[in-house]
């Protein structure tokens, strides 16, 4: 245990989403102390809806983001493993690809496993190292029995199991439909539509009790921020490490975030609520001990543009080539605006402020990058496929990974395929497929054999791709293919594991089968 030095006791009062939390601490310099995880991941965001992206061409509401930004660095060739939710949380949380953690496609309500019980999350290997784990928000990688964040390494868990579009609430919110239970219905139907609703009312959990079912999705933020805020001065008065992975609700529609502001938009009211919990986070663990704490922020897919007015920016990541034939090009997409993701990581005399890193990273990279900074070891009988970024962090180098390959997340009916290939500035595309469109239009699943290659550096918008016949084209070419052959030989020979993708009706989380979607009265939270 290396040397603490204890400095002078202080009160500090702080007033965070209308709550005052008085804090006696004692203000303790670390040396050699391992360091706390603020890992904080929005929901289909675009990455243009972080101001600091796109400072002066439009107005930014994520004052809290972008001055997180300003004393940290922010990143802006950074994307999420998948373009769709449990392949990205499932890879986010193993450093593993979905084709070998298993996890390619969504879970469903009913369905009865999650993530393979064989893999490891960095939660519990943190966990086996003496830190707090603690969990708010959406999980969506299995709810029942031992796939449960509470036995994937979470000490604690608030929140919601999978998003929150997915079950019936009196309260919600911009896109969803209000969704009034039938009377004495039974659950043995779906009649959205029909006046009354019976498919299970959207639970929300504490640890594994659910304590709200519909959950009041208009409360949900300053639950959430609350319960980070506790967490954080208890892991700090048991002077225990703490991971905290804060997986928001927010930017995914049901949209449903106060404070009405003249002449804006729901999203970006939305934004701004979202910017708040952040700086209610912010503010806390820098009351705590600023120089111990690493809080990195980050999108899971990007933004869900069939959503219209209640879906993000990609800002200037378009997929032209994709819109002009019809079809959007976001989530779900393996275009930049699928993936492409609004980052920032702060870490105050650790990582240079106000500083941007322009490296190839991606959201496989963190589950290595933490590990490495608490001094704990990776699993060795499993590749790994994300890379220890601590020194771009540190702003010792700016190379970032050699390449990355983005997981098809549904787009043209695939899902896990790795037919998209970064190398360099150098993108090349063996299919091509569309997300639907606001309006609607769907676009068509396309093969291309030689691929399609996009230099990114001159061309995000992904518009035109180069000239096969150019000397360009065929360096980028044999680069592509050689990377890609390598990842794949590498897992074919890897211990790769399967999801369990079954449904039962039973595995709905209910908290009283007796009553039509599940209803029961909210419980007190801790
Ligand atoms: C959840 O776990 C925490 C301890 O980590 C405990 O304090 C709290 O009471 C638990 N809540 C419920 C509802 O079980
Ligand atoms: C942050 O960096 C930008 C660009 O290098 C510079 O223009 C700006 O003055 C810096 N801001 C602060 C507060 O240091
Ligand atoms: C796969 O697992 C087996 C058994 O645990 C182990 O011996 C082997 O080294 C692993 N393979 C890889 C590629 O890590
Ligand atoms: C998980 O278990 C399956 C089935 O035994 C095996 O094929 C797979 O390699 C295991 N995964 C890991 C990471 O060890
Ligand atoms: C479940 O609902 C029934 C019917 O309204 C009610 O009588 C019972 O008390 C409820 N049980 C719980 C645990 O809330």
């Amino acid at each position: 245990m290396a040397a603490v030095s204890i400095g002078t006791v202080v009160l500090v009062s702080a007033l965070l989403s209308g709550v005052v939390y008085h804090v006696t601490q004692q203000v303790l310099t670390h040396s050699g102390e391992r360091p706390n995880f603020i890992i904080i991941l929005a929901d289909d965001i675009g990455w243009g809806d972080l101001g600091a992206n796109q400072a002066g061409e439009k107005p930014s509401y994520t004052p809290h983001l972008d001055q997180l930004a300003l004393e940290g660095k922010r990143f802006t060739d950074f994307h999420s493993p998948a373009s769709t939710c449990s392949p990205s949380r499932a890879a986010l949380l193993t450093g593993r690809y979905g084709v070998r953690n298993g996890v390619t496609h969504n879970f469903a309500v009913q369905s009865v496993s999650g993530l393979p019980l064989n893999e490891t999350t960095f939660a519990e290997l943190l966990q086996d190292a003496g830190y707090f784990t603690a969990m708010i928000g959406k999980w969506h990688l299995g709810h029942n029995g031992p796939y449960h964040p509470i036995k994937r390494g979470f000490d604690y868990y608030l929140g919601i199991p999978y998003s929150n579009d997915m079950g019936c609430t009196d309260t919600p919110g911009f896109d969803l439909p209000t969704c009034p239970p039938c009377q004495g219905g039974s659950q043995q139907s779906s009649e959205r539509g029909q006046g009354c609703y019976t498919d299970v009312a959207l639970p929300l959990y504490e640890n594994q009790s659910i304590m709200e079912q519909p959950l009041d999705l208009w409360s949900l933020t300053e639950k959430y921020t609350s319960a980070a805020v506790r967490i954080l001065h208890s892991a700090r008065e048991r002077k225990q490490p703490l991971l905290l992975y804060v997986a928001l609700a927010h930017m995914h529609v049901p949209l449903a975030h106060g404070g009405v502001a003249e002449g804006e938009g729901v999203y970006a009211v939305t934004l701004r609520d979202m910017d708040r919990l952040v700086g209610a986070v912010k503010a806390t663990s820098d009351l705590l001990g600023k120089e111990n704490s690493l809080i990195l922020f980050t999108g899971d897919n990007g933004p869900w543009e069939q959503k219209c007015q209640f879906a993000g920016s990609v800002g200037p990541f378009l997929g032209q080539w994709q819109t002009s034939r019809g079809g959007g090009s976001a989530k779900t997409t393996t275009w930049e605006g699928g993936h492409r993701e609004p980052t920032v990581a702060y870490w105050p005399g650790k990582i240079p402020a106000n500083t941007t890193s322009g490296a190839l990273l991606s959201g496989l990279d963190i589950f290595p990058t933490l590990l490495s900074l608490a001094g704990v070891d990776p699993p060795k009988d499993r590749k790994i496929d994300g890379i220890d970024m601590t020194d771009i962090l540190l702003g010792k180098t700016d190379t970032g990974r050699k390449n990355l390959l983005h997981p098809n997340s549904g787009a043209a009916g695939i899902y896990g395929d790795l037919q998209t290939v970064r190398v360099g500035s150098h993108k090349a595309f063996y299919l091509t497929g569309a997300a639907t469109a606001c309006g609607g239009g769907a676009g068509q699943a396309q093969l291309h054999d030689p691929p399609l290659i996009f230099d990114l550096s001159r061309d995000p918008e992904e518009r035109s791709p180069l000239d096969p016949w150019s000397e360009e084209y065929q360096a980028a070419l044999q680069a592509v293919e050689r990377e890609r052959e390598a990842l794949l030989w590498d897992i074919a020979n890897d211990n790769v594991s399967t999801a369990n993708y079954a449904k039962k009706q039973a595995a709905e989380p209910c908290c009283n089968h007796s009553l039509p979607v599940c209803r029961c009265k909210p419980l007190t939270l801790s």
